[in-house]
């Protein structure tokens, strides 16, 4: 299978371009070929995107909303398709590819929802006869870079507020993950929505990445993947004045205090630690555990991780799927071997594994360190993968402070059945998103989902906040007085 560009609502590549081969992480079954544009390309969807705007952006916004309730119907229809390509590109277990694509099936009724919404204000004017209000604005044509991990999710929380608030947009996704990608724009073909709202070009972040910073027409970058990426992203974008919204790494912590249930944390643990193999930006690579019940916490991990069946996502019965690629299995690796180097004790897992049935797959075994120092690489870096690294503390403030002390600020949870501490460590967890008795994963597209400090840039995906990233805002004043009205001075 050969995928193609998806530009000005025709499907094509070109034969000078370069292709690279799509391969199913559980086993190297080649997949699909995929073509990498150069920016003479980029240039082409741009100049596409920027003719459909002008029209798109005089839709009602209700109408621009009709075609994502549709978009959001054919997913639907499609679900099971959409899950099973998705399991096979990037490995995630099916049951969790269903969830994504649920994910973007809520985002297109949500944000359609919003067609109705798109709430501005309505105030008083200081000045008699004068009318005030504010209003969202459409930018223009947005650039999205989106990555592997999620690849149909993430792209629908960018692009679906993008389109409803009038924008177009061309999208670049990750290469390893090109076919959902084809899948989406299939459906937005199918549904009929206007040429040159939506256009898919694949290739590499060197080339179609900085050619869509680079381009005066893009107005808006939306990013996410690595903290080293992003960095680059924010500063090329910042040359050209770019609003440039960041979603990138992670470090998140499951917190479990004395009194927590520790079955409940066990399995809020061992989902957030070990679902899409530890490859979420939200997933817990540490847990920060009370010292009274750090033994009994030991235990129970190890018993329950060995439960957990490694393979193909495709089989029902397995929990956790491969990563993406060997060069993700040997910095995995790396890390591991760091982190024994540092001194933490490896309690499972630890190793590549190679044996039938894994040995044409990436897969690595689901990997718990314990006595782990909080400064350590193993307990500070994003390792992205099963591993997850125990450390002990004395009480909440110290929970809390360990748990402050990464460069990211993702997600966090705490296990307890204490009101009090709950509702301090929500307080206090310099966190985008927390979680009390619930692991780290899990975000609904309604709420906000970002992070502070080296995991974004202040801006957020989903919710209605979702919307301030891709409209401006226009104040519009009416003054009906048939008089000049000095604003500040005619006020008496
Ligand atoms: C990501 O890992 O980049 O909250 C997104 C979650 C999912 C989204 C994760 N709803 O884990």
């Amino acid at each position: 299978m050969q995928l193609e560009h998806y530009i000005g609502g025709r499907f094509l590549a070109t034969e000078e371009e370069k292709w690279t081969s799509v391969l199913n992480p559980a086993n190297g079954e080649l997949l699909a070929e995929v073509p990498l544009a150069t920016e003479v390309t980029v240039n082409e969807a741009v100049a596409q995107a920027k003719q459909a705007q002008q029209e798109w952006a005089l839709v009602p916004a209700p109408k621009r909303a009709q075609y994502l309730y549709a978009i959001g119907m054919k997913m639907q229809e499609k679900k099971e398709h959409l899950a099973t390509v998705l399991t096979k590109e990037m490995g995630k277990v099916i049951e969790e590819g269903r969830g994504e694509v649920q994910e973007g099936i809520d985002m297109a009724f949500y944000m359609a929802g919003e067609g109705r919404r798109l709430f501005g204000e309505t105030t008083p004017s200081e000045l008699s006869n004068k009318f005030a209000m504010s209003v969202r604005a459409p930018i223009g044509v947005v650039g999205l870079i989106t990555p592997w991990n999620f690849p149909v999710a993430i792209a629908t929380w960018k692009s679906f507020p993008a389109i409803v608030a009038g924008n177009t947009f061309v999208w670049k996704p990750a290469t390893e993950t090109p076919m959902m990608a084809y899948e989406m724009a299939k459906i937005f073909d199918e549904v009929g929505l206007p040429k040159g709202v939506a256009n898919i070009v694949f290739g590499s972040g060197g080339e179609v990445g900085t050619a869509l910073i680079e381009h005066p027409d893009v107005k808006v970058i939306s990013f996410t993947g690595s903290t080293e990426t992003g960095r680059k992203v924010a500063s090329l974008g910042g040359q050209h004045l770019k609003k440039v919204s960041l979603e990138m790494g992670g470090k998140n912590a499951v917190i479990v205090m004395d009194d927590a249930d520790l079955d409940l944390a066990v399995d809020g643990i061992l989902w957030s630690a070990f679902g899409t193999a530890g490859q979420r930006c939200t997933a817990c690579s540490r847990v920060i555990v009370h010292k009274d019940v750090k033994e009994e916490l030991e235990q129970r991990l190890l018993e329950a991780m060995k439960q957990l069946s490694i393979g193909d996502g495709l089989d029902e019965s397995v929990k956790v799927g491969p990563v993406i690629n060997q060069k993700a299995l040997e910095k995995i690796h790396y890390y591991v071997e760091e982190g024994q180097k540092e001194g933490a004790r490896l309690l499972a897992g630890g190793r590549i594994l190679t044996e039938q049935p894994y040995s044409q797959g990436h897969f690595y075994a689901p990997t718990l360190f314990t006595d782990v120092a909080p400064d350590a690489r193993i307990a500070q870096e994003e390792i992205f993968g099963p591993v997850v690294s125990l450390i002990a503390v004395a009480d909440l403030e110290e929970a809390i402070q360990v748990n402050n002390s990464v460069q990211y600020g993702l997600s966090s949870s705490i296990f307890t059945q204490d009101i009090n501490s709950a509702f301090k460590a929500q307080r206090d967890l310099d966190t985008g998103i927390v979680y009390v008795n619930a692991g780290t994963t899990g975000a609904e597209i309604h709420l906000p989902f970002g992070g502070t400090k080296g995991t974004g840039n202040g801006h957020r995906d989903s919710g209605v906040a979702a919307l301030d990233v891709y409209t401006e805002w226009k104040s519009v004043y009416i003054d009906y007085s048939g008089k000049l009205q000095r604003a500040q001075i005619d006020t008496e």
